[in-house]
Formats: C-alpha cells, structure tokens, sequence
C-alpha cells in the first residue's frame, strides 16, 4: 500500500444535503479518524455548510467521497472533482449517475442478461391492479432515485398499491413496483479487482428497512453466508458482471436476492455504501482479512481523475 503521506492534503466529503445525510456524517466521521489515524493528512468538508469557493481554497490533492445519496453519490460531485482535476474515490461521472437510478440500472442489467426482478414503472395513469396482476403479488414499490430504504414499500394485497405509490412518489417522481423475492438476501462487496465475501441478512422485518438498517439490532448479518463455495463464486462472479457493466469503479456493494430455489436477483448497486461501524462493506472486508483502516487506505489508493 501506498503510505500515507503520498496521498497529500486529502478531503473528506461528509454529511451533503440527501435524505442520507446523518449516515454519510457517520461513515464519514469514521472514514476521517482512520485515514487521520494511519497518518494521513485527512480534513473533514461538509458541502452542505461550506460552497466550493471554500473547497478550492483548500487546495486538496485528494478527495474520499463519503456522500451518500444525492449529491454526492449520483455523479454530481464526482462532476466538480473532475472539471477541478482531484482524484477522487470510487466510480466516476456516468456510473455513479447510473447506479443512483434504479431503473437505469435494471434496463443495463437486463440488456447485459443479468438477473433483476421483472418490474413496471408506475405513473399516475397506470393501472395498478394490472400490475399487479402482471407481476403477481408481493411487490415492492420504490422511488427509484432514494437509498436507505427510504419511500419504499412491501405490497401484500393491489388495494395497497396505491397508497405505497403516493408514498414513494414524494421521494422521486419515477417510481417502480418490482416482484418481491421470496428468499434470502445477500450483500457483496467489492473492492478494485477483488470481490468480497458476500454477507447474508436476516430481518425478522418484511424486508431490510431504514429501521433494521441504521437503528434496530435484530438484523443477523451472516459472514460466511453459508452458500456453497461453487454457489458464492458464481454469485461473486455475477457481481463483478453488474459493477463493470455499470462502468464502476474503486469500490461498491451490490444488493441482491437468492429465491428459494437459489436463483440470484440483482436489486442494486452502492457507488458509495455505508462506512459506519454497523456498516456492510468493512463486515465484509474484516473477514477478507482488511482492517477497516486498511480498507479506508485502499479506497483512496484506488482514487483517480476520469
Ligand atoms: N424485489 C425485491 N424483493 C425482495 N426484497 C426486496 C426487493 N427490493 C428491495 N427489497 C428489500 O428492500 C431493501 C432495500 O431495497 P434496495 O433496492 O436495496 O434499495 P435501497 O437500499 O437503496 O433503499 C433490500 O435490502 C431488501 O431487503
Ligand atoms: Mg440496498
């Protein structure tokens, strides 16, 4: 690894104004004091209480994107950084735009043959129950541009469609219903060339909500997950397959679904995830041997411009 030293004056991005904002003060409080720790020059700049006159003044040489959510996440940042020339961590302009839209994500999967649910865009016209019909029920409704869960609802009956529309619509104004899969969930992540080993999630929730994610203690995160070693390859194989077909890069964490009879369903892809201690990615990366410091150095080894 590169030592501390040749990464400059480096910034951590934290906080930003999404619906994420106290998980990326978090992630990205704790980001700060390992990069400080392991003796990097590491200043904390939250772009939602200073503007970019005072980021340019700083004359960072580099940048640790903690931001999650929109602005931040979604290529818009990555967008500055790049007019600026700073290296900054994880996917660039397009992918980050990309990942940040689950929709768009989905339409690239499919075009590449990977698995994702069957789904519908749902508009103010559409004919919920024939959707429901068409995809059969459960299905979840999401916003497709929020993260943590947020605006997203598990549908049981075609009468509730319309309320877990009116719901999700005040988060984004293009909303999804997708099949909901019936079976276990799985989490991976990956970092530069290498895939880590996927963590399994048990909820006794209908699903992994914003509660089971960042306030409850009743999720059981499974490391090994329990899958055969044939059966993780081929999961780690296949996402590898949506990042690169995304054009990420750096690091990500893909959420995905195993129905009962084994078969993966992509959800999404995190350009940035969580860095909490909670968090899934250093779970992952502490059973592959990386220290959460380790990984923090790595991510910003890996950062570059374009
Ligand atoms: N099609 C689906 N089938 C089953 N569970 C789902 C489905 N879509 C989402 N979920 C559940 O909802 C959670 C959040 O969905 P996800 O698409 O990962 O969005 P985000 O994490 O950005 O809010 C997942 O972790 C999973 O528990
Ligand atoms: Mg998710």
């Amino acid at each position: 690894m590169s030592s501390a030293a040749t990464f400059g004056k480096v910034a951590v991005l934290l906080g930003g104004k999404s619906a994420e904002r106290e998980v990326s003060l978090k992630s990205g409080g704790m980001i700060l004091s390992a990069l400080q720790g392991r003796g990097v020059d590491a200043r904390a700049f939250d772009p939602a209480e200073h503007g970019l006159d005072a980021f340019m003044k700083e004359n960072f040489a580099r940048v640790f994107i903690a931001l999650h959510g929109r602005f931040g996440e979604d290529g818009t940042v990555q967008g500055v950084l790049e007019w600026l020339g700073i290296p900054y961590t994880g996917s660039g302009v397009l992918a980050s735009a990309l990942a940040m839209n689950k929709l768009r994500t989905k339409r690239l999967w499919l075009a590449e043959a990977l698995p994702t649910p069957p789904y519908e865009v749902l508009t103010k016209e559409t004919q919920l129950r024939a959707v429901a019909k068409k995809l059969g029920l459960p299905l979840m409704v999401k916003p497709v541009n929020e993260g943590s869960s947020i605006g997203m609802s598990k549908v049981l009956v075609a009468a509730a469609l319309e309320e877990a529309y009116a719901l999700a619509v005040n988060y984004d104004p293009v909303v999804i219903a997708e099949k909901f899969v019936d079976g276990t969930e799985l989490t991976v992540g990956i970092l530069g060339e290498q895939v880590l080993p996927i963590i399994k999630l048990e909820t006794p929730r209908d699903f992994y909500d914003y509660d089971a994610k960042y306030i409850a203690d009743d999720t059981r995160y499974l490391i090994p997950c329990g899958l055969s070693e044939k059966k993780e390859k081929e999961v780690q194989t296949l996402c590898m397959k949506a990042f690169r077909t995304l054009g990420c890069e750096g690091w990500g964490r893909v959420d995905l679904m195993l129905n009962r009879r084994g078969r993966p369903y992509l959800l999404e892809m995190n350009t940035v995830p969580g860095m909490t201690d909670h968090s899934l990615v250093p779970m992952a990366a502490r059973a592959a041997g990386l220290s959460y410091p380790d990984l923090c150095l790595r991510i910003l080894e890996l950062a570059h411009v374009g």
